[in-house]
């Protein structure tokens, strides 16, 4: 019924990598119903599509399919997809007050935060799209089951109970997923805080493309935030701690009444001026008196936010003490800090962040999802967007990847050079340049000390457009020129 596979191949260059909610439903006992009275039940249908597409435009989703008994509609928020779904039991409760119970239509909703693409035509497919299935298969008939992601999202939001079903497992992912059933079904009063959806204020960057092996994460980062007040993401450097804390800031915006806000201290090189940056980021304007630690800290007295502090590393005592005044006298603020090193406050949740996955064999691939190939082949279509995995391919970009250390930056950097240097050669500088950098010692750990140590320099220091452009530049194995750089480039979103 929907699309299964999310490893399926797309030729569409356009394909959009997203973070959505995704909606997906259909009628309980749809073949009996046919049997029984296939006209009735078309009438019958056609007004619950009705329902839902009123619902789905309502909260700001859109429809991407409705093909025989099922709707698959995405949304910007978890929230929007859960007051939708809530409103299509509502309304179809109430319709079917007269109907005897063995003829009524009820529909069984799964909802799901997670990854798809999107491809140029609207359709949607991919593991998000898989988990969201799964959820739909557990639902009663009326009812709604969401993953924990979802869950985690609107607890605090919407006035919903929730009753937890245990963790499912769903096929080609590993992990199982946590489902969490809606107790107010079809008929239940229960309903959404008004304004749910409403767009909320953040001075988060709109597109983040899509973020590859992270679901679970994700999900227990989340969670992490739900218990923790301040949630330290610890890594080394390139590993991927800022783009999980953007994406998990977006995916919680719709918690926090007052958004959700990062502050970037790569750039900062004077840890005194940390305070103005946290109020910059916010929008808020110190100076009115000689203490503008206790003007910021009254002004966030009162706020319901999520504020990610990113790159704390180089400012960690500074970062400590403005984290500390502010989980003391900021009760509905919470803090989420990435850094290489942990704060080490008292009450500081570390979570330390993993490399994206490698198969040790390419006949693991079948099985499952791997966030570093992923991560591979979307920079390299980036640059070619004939590029497949095949069985010549698939080997060397495992291989490639596994000397990266399944490391982000360190793939996307190696991805970028494919087109032009061809997957071997890549292969083969990797090896040659940990030479390079290590004047020739072969123990893996200062091969890969010196690799990050080189990478995480270069590249901490940069904003996006910049890192855009790096990564950009990282076709030119041996240096380039302004022509070639500009080639490279000329996409006319950056400045020379
Ligand atoms: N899971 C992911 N999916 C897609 N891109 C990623 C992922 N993790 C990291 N990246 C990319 O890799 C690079 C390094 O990640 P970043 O978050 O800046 O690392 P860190 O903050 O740990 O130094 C960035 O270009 C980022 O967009
Ligand atoms: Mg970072």
């Amino acid at each position: 019924m929907i699309r299964e596979n999310a490893r399926m191949n797309t030729a569409d260059p356009d394909a959009r990598d997203r973070l959505l909610a995704i909606l997906l439903a259909d009628v309980q006992g749809y073949s009996r119903l046919m049997a029984l009275d296939d006209k009735a039940t078309v009438v019958a249908l056609d007004a619950g599509r009705a329902v839902f597409r009123e619902q789905i435009a309502s909260h700001g989703g859109r429809v991407v399919d409705m093909a025989g008994d099922s709707v698959l509609a995405v949304f910007e928020t978890a929230a929007g997809a859960l007051s939708a779904a809530l409103g299509v039991q509502r309304q179809l409760s109430s319709c079917d007050a007269g109907v005897s119970e063995s003829d009524r239509m009820r529909f069984r909703i799964g909802i799901h935060v997670g990854d798809v693409i999107e491809k140029s035509d609207g359709t949607v497919y991919g593991h998000g799209v898989n988990i969201a299935a799964r959820l739909q298969g557990l639902a009663d008939a009326g009812g709604i089951v969401v993953s924990e992601t979802v869950q985690g999202i609107v607890a605090q939001r919407l006035r919903l109970a929730f009753e937890a079903m245990g963790p499912q497992h769903v096929k080609n992912i590993v992990l199982p997923v946590q489902a969490y059933r809606v107790r107010s079904g079809a008929g239940d009063t229960a309903s959404p805080e008004p304004g749910a959806s409403r767009r909320l204020v953040t001075n988060l960057p709109e597109q983040l493309g899509l973020l590859y092996g992270r679901t679970d994460d994700m999900a227990s980062l989340a969670r992490a935030l739900t218990d923790h007040r301040l949630v330290t993401l610890v890594g080394t450097g390139g590993i991927g701690k800022s783009r999980l804390a953007r994406a998990c800031a977006h995916a919680l915006l719709p918690q926090y009444a007052d958004g959700a806000w990062m502050v970037e201290l790569a750039g900062l090189s004077v840890p005194a001026r940390m305070l103005n940056a946290v109020a910059n980021a916010l929008g808020i304007t110190l100076g009115g008196s000689n203490d503008e630690m206790a003007e910021l800290l009254a002004q966030l007295s009162t706020r319901s936010l999520l504020l990610v502090i990113d790159n704390c590393e180089h400012v960690l005592d500074e970062a400590g003490r403005i984290a500390r005044l502010i989980l003391q006298r900021c009760p509905y603020v919470r803090l989420l800090a990435t850094s290489q090193a942990p704060l080490s406050l008292g009450d500081e949740q570390q979570f330390r962040l993993a490399p994206l996955s490698v198969p040790a064999s390419a006949e693991e691939v079948a099985a499952r999802a791997f966030g570093a190939l992923d991560l591979f082949r979307a920079r390299v279509r980036a640059v070619d967007a004939r590029f497949e995995f095949d069985d010549t391919s698939l080997p060397l970009v495992i291989d490639i990847c596994r000397r990266l250390d399944g490391l982000p930056l360190a793939i996307e950097l190696a991805a970028v050079r494919v087109p032009h240097l061809g997957l071997t050669t890549v292969r083969d500088r990797i090896d040659e340049r940990f030479k390079l950098l290590t004047g020739g010692s072969k123990t893996g750990a200062s091969r890969h000390q010196t690799l990050r140590a080189a990478l995480e320099w270069s590249h901490a220091l940069l904003n996006e457009p910049e890192q855009q452009v790096f990564r950009r530049l990282g076709v030119f194995a041996g240096g380039f020129t302004m022509k070639m750089a500009q080639a490279a480039l000329g996409d006319g979103h950056l400045d020379e």
